[in-house]
């Protein structure tokens, strides 16, 4: 490794040498495009629990990138680009609707999905897991967790990932032009349910339309939370089922005790998410000059901390490299940490459980592909399938 780009085509089909190679000869390291990336759990914690490691920076670069107009009105209030007292204000509000306790009623809702998701594919013995499965259950979870009705996801899914396209930096001029054609669409929709909605009720929109009433939350910051919980609570989980799923099948062993005892459906999560994580990497941008490892890193450095080599750090993990669904669980860096510790785990983990639980349990379940015809999305940050087809035998 010369210097690290994660946008190379070998790192995103397989980033995991890379990621040895970073963590055992330069930990601190100053990668493409002047980017220092952090690959060590303890320095990917450090950071993580840092103000000093801040957002705004960041939030200037996309919507810079993006350009003037609704786009960049909708990204510049994203929750995750804000630093305090936005950040904690704006988590303050949508916090509650995330508790294990408000998020009890989705709870049938998501097993219901995934079996009905599954039912035609049980008749005929084949599916590809992430057409069918990931993305329908994780878009019908998150627009639950809403309270937007399941009808609108198709379209929803759409404008969703034509605006995910433009915080990419990889995004295309062709990529642009159709996220700001969406965003419009996008927003009016959104503009058009609040107008419907009152605001009492356990769901996310509720809850932001009260704390608009009370002038904790402004109309355009209501907009821009419900496209990036749709976004964000729907791209990662669906890219996480087809991660975990295929580290099942990529150890046909671990399957085999999984599909034994549906108690280990909980650890194996746990093991998925850090063996393959769907969220890779973290951006943050320094506020001020900082020394970590003996690296001296400037005020406006950026600096991506690494999550998928977090989880493969020998120093936290023994066997790193071995997935292992029967391992003491100790806790990834898949879901961040510190103050931006991932607010949607308990339901992500709801789903994959759901989802992961009953696909082990679909008879002689095998890949229905040689693993060269396995392509991941074209991102940076995300890692994801493209499509997962796998075979079964199917129901009498
Ligand atoms: C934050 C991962 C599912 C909503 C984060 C962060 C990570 C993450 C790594 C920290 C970002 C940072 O430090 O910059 C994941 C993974 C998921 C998942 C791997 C699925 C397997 C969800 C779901 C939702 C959600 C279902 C629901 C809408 C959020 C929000 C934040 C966040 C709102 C921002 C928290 C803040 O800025 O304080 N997630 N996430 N996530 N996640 Fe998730």
């Amino acid at each position: 490794v010369t210097a690290f780009d994660p946008t190379a085509d070998d790192v995103r089909r397989d980033p995991y040498p890379s990621y040895h190679w970073l963590l055992r000869h330069d930990p601190v390291h100053r990668g493409a495009h002047h980017v220092w990336y952090v690959s060590r759990f303890g320095d990917v914690r450090a950071v993580l629990g840092d103000e000093r490691f801040a957002r705004t920076g960041i939030r200037q670069f996309w919507t810079d990138l993006v350009g003037p107009g609704l786009l960049s009105r909708i990204v510049g209030d994203i929750i995750l680009f804000q630093d305090e007292p936005d950040h904690g204000r704006l988590r303050g509000v949508v916090g509650p609707a995330f508790s294990p306790s408000a998020l009890r009623r989705l709870e049938p809702v998501i097993a219901a999905t995934v079996e009905d998701l599954l039912r035609p594919a049980r008749a005929r013995g084949t599916m590809d897991v992430v057409a069918e499965l990931a993305y329908p259950l994780a878009l019908r979870a998150v627009l639950g967790l809403l309270g937007l009705p399941d009808g609108d996801e198709d379209a929803v899914g759409r404008w969703s990932r034509a605006v995910g396209r433009t915080l990419d930096r990889g995004a295309s001029a062709e990529d642009m032009r159709q996220g700001h054609a969406a965003i419009a669409e996008f927003a009016d929709y959104v503009e058009q349910a609040l107008a419907a909605r009152r605001d009492d009720g356990e769901d996310l929109l509720a809850l932001m339309l009260a704390a608009h009433r009370r002038g904790l939350m402004s109309r355009n910051e209501i907009v821009s939370t419900v496209v990036t919980f749709i976004f964000t609570g729907h791209e990662t989980v669906a890219s996480q089922v087809g991660n975990g799923l295929l580290s099942l099948l990529n150890h046909p062993d671990q399957l085999d005790l999984l599909r034994g005892a549906p108690q280990l459906v909980a650890p194996a999560v746990e093991e998925c998410l850090r063996y393959d994580p769907a969220v890779q990497s973290n951006t943050r941008q320094l506020t001020a000059d900082v020394e970590l490892h003996g690296r001296l890193l400037g005020r406006h450095d950026v600096v991506v901390v690494l999550a998928g080599a977090a989880n493969r750090d020998p120093l936290r993990y023994d066997r790193p490299d071995e997935f292992d669904i029967r391992r003491d669980p100790i806790p990834s860096m898949s879901f961040g940490a510190g103050m931006r510790y991932c607010l949607g785990s308990y339901l992500a983990r709801l789903q994959l459980r759901t989802a992961l639980g009953a696909l082990a349990g679909l008879p002689d379940l095998r890949p229905a592909t040689a693993p060269e015809g396995l392509t991941y999305q074209p991102r940076t940050m995300f890692r994801g399938l493209t499509r997962l087809p796998v075979a079964f035998t199917p129901a009498g």
